[in-house]
């Protein structure tokens, strides 16, 4: 089992907050680290896990800076988060791309944009600034789209599904198919509403400073949501297409556009409000965790709705081409850094608060807990 100086430091907060316990009421990182007595690597892997960073325990704590235990545990658990999210990845070398996140992902869309400019210019030849008739399928076929994005959103499943059932093994939850889903359903609950950015009291978490603020959560789910209809939306469109024989482009008053204009919206407030309040945002309880990766997947999130929007506005005019590269440009960036970004927390945090339900509900530690002694 991994031994670090990130696992030995969250280790050793977690051992202080035992003997403490006067945070237990904040949330589920507290209430799973009461049924241990010892913190291995995978047992502080999940607590990183359960831990929403809403910094409630270190702007209560006794023990913080500078009393000389100097205990900061958002910011022992958000750096052990950034090593453990490079430790689960697939393949196993590609775990590197974690360090310096927020540079590979910028070079990356340069890099990406660059291409689609290229081949769009390419692809439609004398045409790149007409007018076409049948929007942006006149600068790319769909063919090529659903081809290119196919093959890369495939590879992205793969390495997402390698990393995840690495982390779920690690967790102990039995497989898929014989899970208990009605037990785990409470952690699904509650990584849905984001109930530990709550800050325990239901009065928000202490960000982006001291006093209790629901603005992180509430900008998060728009986050969120956002996301999903887009996701949707994309989802609807390629059903009709090759469902119903329907292609795009799509009324205004369509699934496919309805979806996509309203996760827009979203995408575009959540990321800003979000960017705007790690701007204000006390940096201790961050610690020396990656504020490069949160701010280049605000960014890329931020773009593939903005630039999604404008493709939707300028689609019947002469800036098709260029809008259209850009946003394929961000959109595959965005595919291409999902495994290998911030975008992997939704699930190692959803597997966490699945594994802390059914501890819950047993009173009983699962992760970490060595055989013999669990045969015992
Ligand atoms: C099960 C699902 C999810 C849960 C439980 C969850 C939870 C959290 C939590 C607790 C944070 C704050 C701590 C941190 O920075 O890691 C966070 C940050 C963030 N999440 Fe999620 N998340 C989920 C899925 C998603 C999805 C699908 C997206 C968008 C595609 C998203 C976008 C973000 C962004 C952009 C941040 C950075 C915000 C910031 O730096 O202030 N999350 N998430
Ligand atoms: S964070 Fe500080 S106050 Fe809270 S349980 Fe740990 S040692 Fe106690
Ligand atoms: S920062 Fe918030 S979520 Fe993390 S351990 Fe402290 S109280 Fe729990």
């Amino acid at each position: 089992m991994r031994s670090t100086d990130k696992t030995t430091e969250a280790a050793r907060v977690m051992s202080i907050c035992n003997a403490c316990r006067y945070c237990e009421g904040h949330c589920a990182v507290f209430q799973a680290m009461e049924l241990r007595l010892e913190f291995n690597a995978d047992t502080v892997d999940y607590l990183s896990n359960l831990c929403h960073n809403c910094g409630a325990c270190y702007h209560n704590c006794q023990y913080a800076p500078p009393h000389e235990f100097a205990l900061n545990v958002p910011a022992a658990m958000a750096e052990l988060r950034q090593e453990n999210y490079g430790v689960y990845a697939w393949p196993g070398f590609m775990g590197k791309l974690f360090a310096n996140n927020g540079l590979w992902v910028s070079a990356l869309s340069i890099v990406v944009i660059a291409v689609f400019f290229a081949a769009t210019a390419i692809l439609s030849g004398a045409d790149f600034f007409a007018v076409h008739e049948n929007a942006f399928y006149g600068v790319i076929s769909h063919n090529v789209l659903a081809g290119t994005f196919g093959a890369v959103g495939l590879f992205v499943l793969i390495a997402l599904g390698a990393s995840v059932t690495k982390f779920w093994k690690t967790m102990r939850l039995p497989g898929p198919f014989v899970l208990d889903y009605g037990r785990v359903l409470q952690g699904v609950k509650d990584a849905l509403s984001l109930k530990y950015l709550d800050g325990g009291n239901g009065q928000g978490c202490s960000y982006p400073d001291d006093k209790p603020s629901m603005a992180r959560r509430w900008f998060h789910q728009m986050t969120f949501w956002g996301f999903m209809l887009c996701f949707a939306a994309t989802s609807v469109g390629t059903v009709m297409h090759y469902g119903f024989n329907l292609p795009a482009p799509y009324g205004y008053v369509s699934l496919p556009k309805l979806f996509g204009i309203l996760g827009g919206i979203g995408l575009i407030v959540g990321p800003i409000g979000l960017l705007a309040l790690k701007a204000k945002a006390d940096p201790a309880p961050k610690g020396k965790s990656n504020k490069g990766m949160d701010v280049s997947f605000l960014f890329l999130l931020l773009m593939t709705s903005v630039t999604g929007l404008a493709l939707m506005l300028v689609k019947e005019t002469a800036f098709v081409g260029v809008a259209l590269s850009i946003h394929l440009g961000v959109v595959m960036t965005l595919f291409l850094s999902m495994p290998y970004g911030k975008f992997v927390h939704g699930f190692y945090r959803l597997v966490a608060l699945m594994v802390f339900a059914v501890e819950k509900n047993d009173h009983k530690a699962v992760v970490g807990v060595c055989e013999k002694k669990k045969a015992a």
